[in-house]
């Protein structure tokens, strides 16, 4: 595989350091972007090419460029935080790199090499430095790199030509009221993925699915919707953008990966954070009926969702068909929040980065 350089063409015109300020005061999530962007073209035949680094800007596609028609599209999420020292560090860069790897092969579309999609994000947090708001708080800047199909043409057949872009965005906590617990619908007829398909692999289509459901358990009074496996639909796999945990005392529980749920990398490294706190954590099959009966009988003592838009987010009220019914009694668990802040101290450069996780730029 080729590895483009990319070259810095800078914008002539970044917003200034009051209106950047002015953003970074109330940044929210996903609502403003930083001043570049990063583009890489791959053409069959000629492979990855035309690295740039240029001014954020809207991009032109032919109405039949094919992404358009057969959503074959791909994407990541990942965040760098500023350090106390007050350099910028990404987290875990090469997990990204590799989910994005996979997601490629599964919708048939050219993998970037793991060097040129970390250089890549790189290059975007070292030119957008000023972007990456303060040490200490809530606030990180969140990396969306995704790859799109380009050729234009309606045959459904893997393109010809795709685009890899990296735009970044500061960002405040997911959920407008930040760590208070959500709460979730459980769905028992709409699934998110079926085995064999394309649930393990972070593309739209999964999110675009995610929408009615999702408005469904708006409906219901709740704020992010549950799916459950699409045979027996019964096992718990995952909301519609975050994995979950189970908390029983001192051990904590993740759905197994089955092929249809997303390996989120916040998912995986809270195996290793709460290991290293002294917590049993293990990835088992939950089902629905075990999560509401152990929630009853008190031995599900709290329910969290992960994700790295979310980071850790406890869950409150839950609800299913015929039922309702509270975890750690609507309040943050405590478990929930040592994890949080566990992963956090990693990730803000105040605890110990013993696996080698953080990505100094
Ligand atoms: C993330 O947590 O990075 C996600 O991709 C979830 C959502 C914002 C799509």
């Amino acid at each position: 595989m080729t590895t483009p350089t990319i070259e810095l063409k800078p914008s002539a015109h970044p917003l200034s350091d009051a209106e950047r300020e002015a953003i970074l005061a109330n940044p929210g999530f996903g609502r403003h972007f930083t001043d570049h962007m990063v583009t890489i073209k791959w053409t069959e035949g000629r492979g990855w090419h035309d690295g740039q680094l240029v001014p954020y800007a809207p991009i032109q596609l032919d109405p039949a460029t094919t992404v358009l028609h057969y959503a074959q599209e791909i994407f990541e999420g990942l965040k760098a935080y500023r350090q106390p020292d007050g350099s910028v560090a990404t987290f875990r860069p090469d997990q990204n790199a590799r989910r994005f790897q996979r997601s490629a092969r599964r919708l048939a579309m050219p993998e970037l090499p793991v060097e040129t999609f970390i250089e890549a994000c790189d290059a975007l947090v070292k030119q957008d430095k000023a972007w990456v708001p303060a040490h200490g708080g809530e606030e990180s800047l969140y990396l969306r790199p995704f790859m799109i199909a380009t050729e234009v043409g309606l045959g459904v057949k893997p393109a010809n030509e795709y685009l890899f872009l990296v735009i970044a965005s500061p960002a405040g906590a997911y959920f407008p009221g930040g760590v208070k617990p959500v709460s979730i619908w459980v769905s028992e007829d709409r699934v998110r993925a079926v085995p064999g398909g394309m649930g393990a692999a972070k593309t739209g289509g999964n999110y675009a699915a995610s929408l009615l459901a999702q408005a469904e358990a708006a409906a219901e009074g709740c704020d992010q919707v549950c799916y459950l496996d699409a045979v027996e639909h019964k096992w718990v796999e995952e909301l519609g953008g975050m994995n979950l945990y189970f908390v029983y005392g001192d051990k904590i529980v993740t759905p197994t990966l089955t092929g249809s749920i997303l390996e989120g990398v916040t998912r995986d490294s809270l195996l290793t954070v709460a290991r290293d706190l002294g917590y049993e954590a293990v990835e088992e099959r939950v089902s629905v009926e075990q999560w509401q009966r152990d929630s009853e009988n008190g031995s599900l003592t709290e329910v969290f969702a992960c994700g790295t838009a979310a980071v850790i987010t406890p869950v409150g009220t839950v609800k299913r068909a015929g039922a309702e019914w509270q975890q750690s009694g609507g309040e943050p668990g405590e478990v929930t929040l040592r994890l949080r802040s566990a992963l956090l101290d990693i990730q803000r450069g105040t605890a110990e980065d013993k696996h080698g996780w953080m990505h100094p730029l």
